[in-house]
C-alpha cells in the first residue's frame, strides 16, 4: 500500500539526512531529498555567509527535485539544518511549491545549538492552512543517541504507535 507519511529533507552535511533516515525508518513513510539547483560550497564560512545573503534577499533557491504525488501524503515531515538561526531559504522554495492545507506537517532540524523554534513559528506562518505539529531539533552527532526522543516525538504527534510501529 502507498505510504501516506512523507519525509522530505534538505541537508548539506548529512545529519539532517540521518534524521530523515531515522523518522524513515520507525515510521516507513517515503523518502525524499529536497535539493536544488543553487551550489553551496562545502566548507561553513563561505556557506555561512553565502546563506546570510541570501535571508537578506529573501532568495529563493530553485528546487530541482519534485514530489510528484503531494496528494497521497496527510503528514509530511519536513527537515533541515538550523542556518543562521532559521530554516536555509529553500525550504521556503520548498512550502511554497506545494498546497499542504489540511495536512499534517511536521517540522525536524540539526544544529549546533539554535533550536526549533523559529522554523516553528516560520511553518506556521507560510503555511497557514495546515496543521502544523510541534518539531524536533538534534544536536549535529545525537542522532543514533536520540532514538528514544524522536519515538516520543512521533508517538505525542499521533504519527506511530506506544511501541514504535506504524499507525
Ligand atoms: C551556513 C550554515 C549556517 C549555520 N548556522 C547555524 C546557526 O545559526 N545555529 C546553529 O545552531 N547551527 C548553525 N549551523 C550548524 C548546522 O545547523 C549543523 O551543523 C547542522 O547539523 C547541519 O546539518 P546538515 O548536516 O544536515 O547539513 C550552520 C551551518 C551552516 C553550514
Amino acid at each position: 500500500m502507498a505510504s501516506n507519511i512523507l519525509i522530505a529533507y534538505f541537508s548539506h552535511w548529512g545529519h539532517s539526512r540521518a534524521f530523515a533516515e531515522e523518522i524513515q525508518r520507525l515510521t516507513g513513510g517515503d523518502l525524499f531529498e529536497i535539493r536544488t539547483a543553487t551550489f553551496y560550497p562545502e566548507a561553513h564560512d563561505p556557506c555561512s555567509i553565502q546563506a546570510h545573503q541570501e535571508q537578506l534577499a529573501d532568495f529563493r533557491p530553485p528546487l530541482t527535485s519534485h514530489v510528484e504525488n503531494m496528494d497521497q501524503y496527510d503528514t509530511v515531515f519536513i527537515g533541515h539544518p538550523i542556518w543562521w538561526y532559521r530554516e536555509p531559504m529553500v525550504i521556503r522554495s520548498f512550502w511554497e511549491a506545494y498546497d499542504f492545507t489540511d495536512k499534517k506537517v511536521i517540522p525536524f532540524c540539526t544544529s549546533g545549538d539554535v533550536g526549533i523554534a523559529n522554523t516553528e513559528q516560520d511553518t506556521r506562518k507560510w503555511l497557514p492552512t495546515a496543521n502544523v505539529k510541534p518539531g524536533l531539533r538534534l544536536g549535529t552527532h545525537a542522532v543514533d543517541s536520540g532514538t528514544a526522543e524522536i519515538k516520543e516525538w512521533l508517538h505525542k504527534n499521533g504519527v506511530i504507535d506506544e511501541r514504535g510501529k506504524d499507525k
